[in-house]
């Protein structure tokens, strides 16, 4: 009887374990990361563009200059795969004029006033790239530099690891900065982005990602998407982006997207917060608790069905709904990205941090590491 049970035991184990192993194998096998040239940048380097799927068929383009993700595929409620984010077919494109489509942001994110700030009593300038001030990084941003690019093996899914080393000085910021993030396309649909980076010089961070989402795949403007921040303050502005200091509740204004909400339903109010980002172009106050990942949005198209759950351990988010689009970017098969046709939920710490210090801090210091992680969880309903 005992010596019954054990064979049975045996026989279980083989199939049941055999049949691990073998899904095991079939979900590395989709993991496969393909690579192929996408380009020769001005300097003469290769530019490769890395491609990882999941084993839902969902797929990512990645390539070294600006960490850019140049595609990323999801499926529809019919199951159809459509690339849900605007770019260009080729490098020169993104070489030309490039609205920071698909790229890693840094050193610092977001606008820095008149691109001034202090650390210890030292007045660092930086580059004046917008106006009178200084927008994602500079004029040699993060966006614009070469990402060396490795696959890493994760036990969720297909992951791409990127590094970059800025200088001491780079852009003007103090401090030599290593950088690493690491895109991840998991099993379970989502995009998940880790951020890590290490100053032998105290120095200022704020990483972020600027994927201009559409999910009807930039067949309409985005207008008609619904989104939901979860978010009951937000940073009103000057007329050049720069945040005035004040902390505005949400409610009863254009800016309440506490329940979801049509984005283009009330763009066009005559509020004067929409009237200095020709629509929304502001940071949300999310409502968390300090560095912890909770929901901060939520993206829904209805007509694709597809829908976006944004994450993070940030305590803002940015939504930009692609105002300074104009159509003047031919964008991927010939598509003209016209006014609207894409939108930004780029989690971040609040803009101009380094002249504000009731905002939560941005400044690193040698010896300490800056981690930050954001998720886009693809989904239908
Ligand atoms: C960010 C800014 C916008 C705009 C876009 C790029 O989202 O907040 O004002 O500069 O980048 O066009």
């Amino acid at each position: 009887m005992r010596k019954n049970f054990l064979f049975a035991a045996a026989v279980l184990f083989l199939v049941f374990g055999c049949k691990s192993k073998m899904e095991e194998q079939k979900s590395q096998a989709n993991n496969t990361v393909e690579t192929k040239a996408f380009g020769t940048l001005p300097d003469g380097r290769t530019n490769t563009l890395f491609t990882v799927s999941n084993k839902n068929g969902m797929t990512m383009s990645v390539m070294n200059y600006g960490g850019i993700i140049v595609s990323l595929t999801a499926p529809d409620r019919t199951g159809k795969m459509d690339d849900v984010v605007l770019g260009y077919d080729s490098l020169a494109d993104y070489l030309k004029d490039n609205p920071y489509f698909g790229a890693l942001i840094g050193r610092y994110g977001n606008r820095i006033a008149k691109g001034k700030f202090s650390l210890d009593g030292q007045a660092y300038t930086l580059a004046l790239n917008n106006g009178q001030n200084t927008l994602h990084g500079g004029a040699k941003g993060f966006d614009k530099v070469f990402w060396n690019i490795e696959p890493v093996s994760s036990p969720e899914g297909a992951a791409l690891k990127l590094t970059y080393t800025s200088a001491d000085g780079e852009e003007g910021y103090p401090g030599k900065l290593d950088v690493a993030v690491t895109y991840t396309l998991t099993d379970d649909n989502q995009l998940k982005i880790d951020y890590r980076a290490t100053t032998d010089k105290k120095t200022v961070v704020n990483l972020t990602q600027h994927t201009y989402f559409n999910l009807n795949g930039a067949t309409s403007p985005i207008v008609d998407h619904e989104l939901m921040i979860k978010a009951d303050r937000f940073l009103p502005v000057d007329s050049t982006l720069i945040p005035t200091g004040e902390f505005l509740p949400v409610s009863n204004t254009p800016f309440d997207f506490q329940t979801p909400a049509r984005i283009g339903s009330r763009i066009d109010e005559s509020h004067e917060q929409l009237k200095h980002g020709i629509g929304y172009d502001h940071c949300w106050v999310l409502n968390k608790v300090n560095g912890e990942l909770s929901l901060a949005a939520v993206l829904y198209d209805s007509s694709s069905g597809r829908q976006v759950e944004v994450m993070t351990t940030e305590p803002g988010i940015q939504f930009y709904s692609g105002n300074f689009l104009n159509g003047s970017n031919i964008g991927k098969s010939g598509v003209a990205y016209r006014w609207r046709y894409g939108l930004c939920l780029e989690t971040q710490h609040f803009p101009d941090s380094p002249n504000r210090p009731e905002f939560p801090s941005t400044v690193l210091n040698p010896g300490e590491v800056y981690e930050s992680q954001t998720i886009y969880k693809f989904s239908i309903r």
